[in-house]
């Protein structure tokens, strides 16, 4: 096909807009259109059981946004089901695999289980993977993965001695923050790895993974750098929250703060040991 200088100008423009909506991987041939089945008739309000999905809140949004921001009982219900029935990783990625409550999973390439060592203490998890990681189906390999290394480094550790998972498996379109409604239904999955892996310590990173797992509104600045008890199905551990590489690559300055976290991290595992 031939091309007129007009028609490629075009066609840049498209791509241009596209790429500043988020859209940086073409999936499949034929364009979807998502609204069109989100504007199927939904399910009667259905109970949330994430905090950060109080019924009251969404009760004033359409109907199609109310069912992208609340999840679907069932859904988190199957979730829960099949995670606890997984008696061990391979059997929870099984699950995770054959699971097709979360929408995020029909826009992601692949299925993002996790890294590291099931056996090691200490177990990192982030938020969600980028675009490096929904293509190699690995955590942390872009570059925010890069810094954590070298994070790790700083005290000694490599991969092997980590195990490394994100509370999403699946990566959201274009990065943008998932929805409490797709972290609810991704819950019980990171929930049994936990229970799974059983670490001595946990580091979340960033203040999305730490909300999520300390339950809790507070700023991620206000949150870092503290030890705490933390219960998550039937394990119990020591948890420290951190900044996350991706804001200290934004904010380099902040990497002070990281410094002093993985010193603690040090001491502690001294402490255990
Ligand atoms: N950011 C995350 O939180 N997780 C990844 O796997 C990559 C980037």
């Amino acid at each position: 096909m031939h091309s007129s200088g007009d028609e490629i100008l075009q066609m840049r423009a498209a791509l241009e807009w596209y790429s500043a909506m988020g859209v940086d991987i073409a999936l499949v041939d034929e364009p979807i259109d998502r609204f069109a089945a989100a504007a199927q008739p939904v399910k009667a309000p259905t109970k949330a059981t994430h905090p950060a999905n109080s019924a009251s809140t969404n009760a004033s949004r359409p109907p199609a946004e109310q069912s992208r921001l609340q999840p679907e009982t069932h859904n988190v219900d199957e979730a829960k089901k099949i995670a606890n029935a997984a008696q061990n990783l391979d059997a929870l990625r099984a699950a995770m695999e054959q699971f097709d409550g979360c929408p995020l999973k029909h826009r992601a390439t692949n299925l993002v289980f996790a890294d590291g060592n099931p056996d090691a203490q200490i177990m990192l998890i982030g938020e969600a993977p980028g675009r490096e990681e929904d293509m190699q189906g690995t955590p942390f390999v872009g570059s925010s993965g890069e810094l954590l290394d070298r994070i790790l480094a700083s005290i000694g550790l490599d991969r092997e001695q980590v195990f490394i998972a994100n509370a999403l498996p699946w990566r959201p379109p274009g990065n943008r923050n998932p929805t409490p409604a797709e972290t609810a239904v991704c819950l019980p999955f990171l929930i049994r790895q936990i229970e799974l892996v059983a670490p001595k310590v946990i580091i979340t990173l960033g203040g999305a993974a730490s909300k999520t797992l300390f339950e809790t509104d507070m700023g991620i600045l206000r949150l870092r750098g503290k030890w705490r008890e933390l219960n998550v199905g039937a394990h119990s551990c020591v948890a420290m929250a951190t900044l996350h590489p991706a804001y200290l690559l934004k904010q380099p300055a902040q990497k002070a703060l990281v410094w002093r976290d993985v010193l603690s991290l040090k001491s502690k595992l001294a402490e255990l040991n």
